[in-house]
């Protein structure tokens, strides 16, 4: 039996007439751009996160874009970030025109490390840092790290691309963040059918500038505060979305069943390390994370998997400070290199909402055919 590394085609009863009945209502309305769908998306996902304002735009990266201006981070100002992410991450700094300092990551939670950020602060003074919400957890530090930034004045934006429905003692993650994005990139536990992102913040002033800098800097229809670009969420985009939302407590229930019966299948392995979101955090399922002795033995793995037809991902084979296109920007790297280490063993198992049984059960036993 082969098995994808992801499949995003499982689709609930019912769903997909559901949504090509909204297109065709849609498009004889022509209700293409703003309206009903983007603010009931809208007020659904400040409800959910429990922030006071959630603001659509087109996608995850531009949110981190909207998030950095809308705190006012500008030109020459550093920012701190983690050097494990999404390239996106490091990307919205430069294009905002702030120098990026990479830092190493912890080995346990595979998040950015408190203690290297702390050095790194004291090292640099920045304007602000970013931390990423990797894999469907968050670091086992995170309220340090709000706490420490608020004393030390250095803004801190989330980046929650991945973090949808991981919540901590019971709390989502966005809620007591200042400002954080979310991605609703397909792949992603809660997909549109395209692009989507989304910023959630409780700030009132954070909310009034990234709404007029989404949709280029408006106060008025033919009147601009700001320069800011096109960043508007599709209209199509909320409605699929508002049709996914009754779903996707079922959808992250799947993932995080699934989640859960890697960790504890491959807990008595000595050649692997089934990545266990840190104490107090309920993770959303988006991956699967182990950790294999080497890079020799992940390869091994990998080609035993695919000989027998079933996926695998790599994310990410390597941190971003050594990254061609981050040369000439980024202004340090602290730390040492975990995230290389990180890089070379980490591999992710299949794991999607709906996966069945039989079909996990399949990539456990091949997994454990190579691996003691
Ligand atoms: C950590 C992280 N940041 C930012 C992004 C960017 O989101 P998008 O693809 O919606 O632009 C992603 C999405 O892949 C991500 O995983």
């Amino acid at each position: 039996m082969s098995v994808p590394f992801i499949d995003l085609k499982r689709f609930e009863d019912g769903f997909l007439d559901a949504w090509i009945a909204k297109v065709t209502e849609l498009s004889r309305e022509t209700r293409f751009i703003g309206g009903d769908e983007v603010n009931q998306f809208e007020q659904n996902l400040a409800q959910d996160t429990g922030c006071r304002f959630a603001l659509g735009c087109a996608n995850g990266t531009d949110a981190l874009q909207l998030a950095l201006r809308g705190a006012g981070v500008g030109p020459g100002d550093v920012v701190l970030l983690p050097d494990f992410t999404f390239w996106a991450t490091f990307e919205a700094i430069v294009n905002v025109g702030a120098q990026p300092v990479t830092v190493d990551i912890s080995t346990t939670d595979l998040q950015m490390d408190f203690h290297l950020f702390q050095q790194a602060a004291e090292k640099h003074r920045p304007k602000a840092a970013m931390l990423v919400h990797l894999y469907g957890w968050g670091s086992a530090d995170l309220r340090r790290m709000r706490t420490y930034c608020r004393e030390n004045s250095i803004l801190l934006i989330e980046d929650g691309a991945q973090a949808y429905g991981v919540t901590l003692d019971g709390v989502s993650i966005y809620k007591d963040a200042d400002i954080s994005t979310i991605s609703f990139y397909p792949a992603k536990v809660f997909g549109a059918a395209g692009d989507a992102g989304a910023v959630v913040t409780s700030s009132e002033e954070y909310n009034r500038r990234i709404r007029s800098l989404l949709n280029h800097g408006r106060s008025d229809h033919y009147s601009y505060e700001h320069v800011g670009w096109n960043s508007r969420l599709d209209s199509l985009q909320a409605a699929y979305m508002n049709l996914v939302r009754p779903h996707i407590e079922k959808r992250l229930e799947s993932r995080r069943t699934i989640a859960r019966a890697y960790q504890n299948d491959f807990a008595g392995l000595e050649s692997v390390r089934c990545v266990a979101p840190p104490e107090g955090y309920l993770e959303n399922g988006y991956l699967n994370v182990i950790l294999l002795e080497s890079g020799e033995a992940r390869g091994a793995l990998q080609e035993s998997l695919k000989a027998k037809g079933i996926g695998a991902g790599i994310v990410y084979p390597e941190p971003i400070s050594i990254q061609q296109g981050a040369q000439s920007y980024i202004k340090d790297s602290i730390g040492g290199s975990v995230a290389l280490d990180v890089g070379r063993r980490v591999l992710s198992l299949p794991l999607y909402a709906y996966m069945t049984l039989e079909e996990q059960q399949t990539v456990m036993q091949a997994v454990r055919e190579v691996c003691r």
